[in-house]
């Protein structure tokens, strides 16, 4: 019998590694890909897409006088495509209210740090300045708080003595690899959603 697949938008800005994750798991999962969306047209990101046959579209905030009509933009795009999830993978431009409200409880982001600690960039450098023995990676709910919405899944990282930002980067993104598409599969499957602000797990993965 055909699977009933969840239509997923991927909004990125670089390499696009989490995307390449996400794309080698779809033929297990219950989610499709319909589209990859940069704010950047070097993203590596867009020819993994291109690759595996995602149609793939760049807006480039220059081209917009205003974040706002940036975000109206990219929305109208987003919708074209009628996703049921919008996921952003190394998406580097905080999308703003109107936006987060427009798509309400269907965007989800991953974030490398164990949130709420550690939210913003360079979150590799600051645990290691900061001594910590722990990091981590988030996937959480995208609400108006930057880096603040309902988590969803967390994996700890522990901190070497000897780590630099690049290795302990890397560790971090292996977990990412995994972690993402778990959890992208697990929306697909309706285990997992957002009501009232807070995430409902289905009892079958508690
Ligand atoms: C990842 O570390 C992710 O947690 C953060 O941006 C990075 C994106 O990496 N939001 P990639 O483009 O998926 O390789």
């Amino acid at each position: 019998m055909a699977k009933n697949l969840l239509s997923v938008v991927v909004l990125i800005s670089g390499s696009g590694t989490n995307l390449q994750a996400l794309i080698d798991a779809c033929p297990a999962s219950n989610y499709q890909i319909t589209a990859v969306i940069s704010n950047d047209p070097k993203a590596l990101g867009l020819e993994r897409a291109k690759k595996s046959g995602i149609e793939t579209l760049t807006i480039e905030q220059e081209s917009f006088s205003s974040r706002a009509g940036f975000d109206s933009f990219l929305a109208s795009t987003i919708s074209r495509f009628n996703p049921s999830l919008i996921v952003l993978a190394g998406f580097m431009r905080v999308l703003g209210h109107t936006f987060v409200k427009q798509f309400h409880g269907r965007i989800i982001n991953i974030h490398p740090s164990l949130l709420p600690t550690y939210p913003g960039l360079n979150t590799h450098q600051r645990v290691i300045k900061d001594k910590q023995k722990v990091h981590g990676v988030t996937v959480h709910y995208v609400t108006e708080a930057l880096d603040g919405g309902p988590i969803i899944a967390q994996e700890e990282v522990p901190i070497l003595s000897d780590d630099t930002a690049e290795a302990l980067a890397a560790r971090v993104l292996k977990k990412e690899h995994v972690i993402y598409p778990k959890v992208v599969n697990l929306i697909a499957l309706g285990k997992i959603q957002m009501k009232n602000g807070e995430v409902i797990f289905d009892k079958s993965i508690l």
